[in-house]
């Protein structure tokens, strides 16, 4: 279970990036956060690992305060919180298998890490994760020659070898086109399942959130203007979060693509 209460970041420009948000998210569950550009979502998901400092408030993972750890005891909690990111944040001149391996950096020792030894068994769960996401042939590619779709399956494959409790996820198809969005957050929904992961999704496509999870938080300046499933997401909750646009349009565009089939990537 993961519990955020009252948290508070006011940025030191004076920005108040989260209102005292209040937010429990039990084990294995996936939740979408959307709103717009600028409404918090990522400075929610980064107070959680503390990636950002939070002003005020509390985070608890477990039953453990993440909020108030000291540096080494944070470096250890952070294990339990895979990332993944818009832009990958891969290192382009190693290899896929280097990228994955690199999920395991928190654990193997500095000199380890130095020299690039990682122990057999996490290069072996790698190979299986590689496998997973269909990327097993990739793996002694650099990273620069993957595709943006084929970076992020590297993103997630980092992510989850850290084997963590939780994934925090922001915007992971911002870069990618609508095909290859939908490819991406199916594989992320698919192995949250397969492993009883809970992940926070942010994502700024409505419709493709609606697709994939069954809860989903709307967040307008800092606060949290909608908790509920899917289709509660009526226009008039819609322009309370996003303010006047064409939701029709938008959510008849869910009706018509929901159950499209899909060829893969
Ligand atoms: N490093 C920062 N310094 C100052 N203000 C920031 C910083 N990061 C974000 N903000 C501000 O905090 C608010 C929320 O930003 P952000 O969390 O990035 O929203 P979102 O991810 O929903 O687009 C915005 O007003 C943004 O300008
Ligand atoms: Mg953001």
């Amino acid at each position: 279970m993961l519990r955020l209460e009252k948290l508070v970041k006011t940025y030191k420009t004076g920005d108040q990036a989260l209102k005292s948000v209040d937010l429990e998210v039990p084990d294995g569950q996936v939740l979408a956060l959307i709103g717009p550009s600028g409404a918090g979502k990522s400075t929610l998901i980064r107070c959680i690992n503390r990636l950002v400092e939070p002003t005020s408030g509390n985070v608890f993972l477990g039953g453990v305060e993440l909020t108030g750890l000291s540096s080494g005891n944070l470096r250890k909690e952070r294990r339990r919180m895979g990332m993944i990111f818009q832009e990958y944040a891969l290192v382009e001149r190693l290899t896929v298998m280097e990228n994955v391996l690199s999920g395991r950096l928190g654990y193997v020792s500095f000199w380890r890490s130095f020299l690039r030894k990682y122990p057999q068994k996490d290069v072996d769960e790698a190979f299986r994760l590689l496998d997973r996401v269909g990327l097993l042939e990739m793996a002694d590619k650099r990273a620069d020659e993957l595709s943006g779709g084929q970076r992020q399956r590297v993103g997630i494959c980092r992510a989850l070898i850290q084997d963590p409790a939780l994934l925090l996820v922001d915007e992971p198809t911002a870069s990618l086109d609508p095909k290859t969005s939908r490819q991406i957050m199916r594989l992320i929904c698919e192995l949250c399942k397969e492993r009883g992961l809970a992940a926070i999704i942010n994502i700024h496509d409505v419709a493709l959130a609606q697709m994939f999870v069954q809860r989903v938080i709307g967040l307008r300046f800092g606060a949290v203007e909608f908790d509920g499933p899917p289709d509660a997401l009526t226009p008039v909750v819609l322009t309370t979060i996003y303010g006047e646009e064409d939701w029709e349009a938008t959510i008849d565009k869910i009706d018509e693509e929901g159950d499209e089939p899909e060829a893969a990537e």
